[in-house]
């Protein structure tokens, strides 16, 4: 383990763990922030509970923790860009995130991660379940790595958050922007994680929109299959929220889902998302080279 200095409970055995003996009003060394980033490579997710954090602080979190992605397409916090927000009001009926994605994906170079802030949640409900990448490739057939890790997916903000999106009317307001919404992005299906070295299976539900170079009817089983596969239980953990919690995942190597169970109820978190770098793919495996060959 090379996160000397954290106290942490994993939360499931394929991903997440609960951060104790941290407050997050204090200001952070920078050996625990260097331990915090390489958790969350490893972990996929870090959570933590009873934090109560101001608009100015959890910027303040993030800025030491990243660089700050101003997010185009989210309602912000008033007088706070940095901060979006994730809100879903008694009379409304679709939540924001209510489908398996990786935020950002459609970016050319997809963010790291993001800082989700519980502000007020329902009487029962509002879960996020996430989702480990790092499981769902290990679990692959030799044979399916082999083919996966040599093609690149084309991702796409344009159906979700574009002009001829087909989005539910009570969204109007708290998504918006949508002449912003012109990124195709190309990534390796198959990356290798910027910081912990491991291979995650990098397509989602929410943004990719096919192989590169195959048409739509050619990607689809294809895709539909590793999307079944990724969600086996046994590769997600389900995060109950409490006021004051906060859970810091990475979207390298995890897919997230907001349980929209609440109906008639206030649902309301503050995000703040962070810059990432450019995604690789694996690799190649070093040829043997013998000796005098
Ligand atoms: C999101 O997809 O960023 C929102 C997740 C949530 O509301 O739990």
């Amino acid at each position: 383990m090379s996160h000397p200095r954290l106290d942490l409970e994993p939360a499931g055995p394929a991903l997440g763990a609960f951060v104790r003996g941290i407050d997050l009003h204090e200001p952070l060394t920078d050996e625990v922030v260097t331990d915090l980033l390489q958790a969350h490579a490893e972990f996929g997710v870090l959570f933590f509970r009873d934090q109560h954090l101001t608009p100015e602080q959890h910027i303040g979190l993030a800025e030491r923790l990243g660089v700050i992605n101003v997010n185009r397409f989210f309602a912000a916090v008033a007088g706070h860009p940095q901060i979006a927000e994730v809100r879903k009001e008694p009379a409304q009926t679709t939540n924001i995130g209510g489908g398996w994605h990786t935020d950002h994906s459609y970016d050319q170079i997809p963010a790291l991660g993001s800082l989700l802030y519980a502000i007020e949640l329902p009487p029962a409900g509002g879960d996020t379940v996430y989702a480990s990448m790092y499981a769902a490739y290990d679990a692959l057939s030799e044979g399916m790595k082999q083919m996966l890790e040599g093609l690149n997916a084309v991702h796409s903000s344009r159906h979700v958050f574009g002009a001829a999106a087909s989005r539910p009317g009570d969204l109007t307001g708290r998504l918006g922007n949508a002449g912003a919404a012109t990124q195709d992005a190309v990534h390796p299906v198959v990356i290798t994680h910027p910081r912990s070295g491991r291979r995650a299976l990098y397509v989602n539900p929410g943004f990719t929109v096919g192989f590169e170079g195959w048409t739509a009817e050619e990607s689809e089983p294809l895709l539909s299959y590793l999307y079944q596969h990724a969600v086996r239980p046994e590769f997600t953990y389900r995060f109950q929220w409490l006021p004051g919690s906060l859970a810091f995942w990475d979207n390298r190597c995890t897919w997230h889902f907001a349980v929209n169970d609440y109906q008639g109820e206030r649902r309301l978190l503050h995000r703040i998302t962070l810059e990432g770098e450019a995604l690789v793919e694996p690799m190649p495996a070093l040829r043997e080279v013998s000796p005098g060959g």
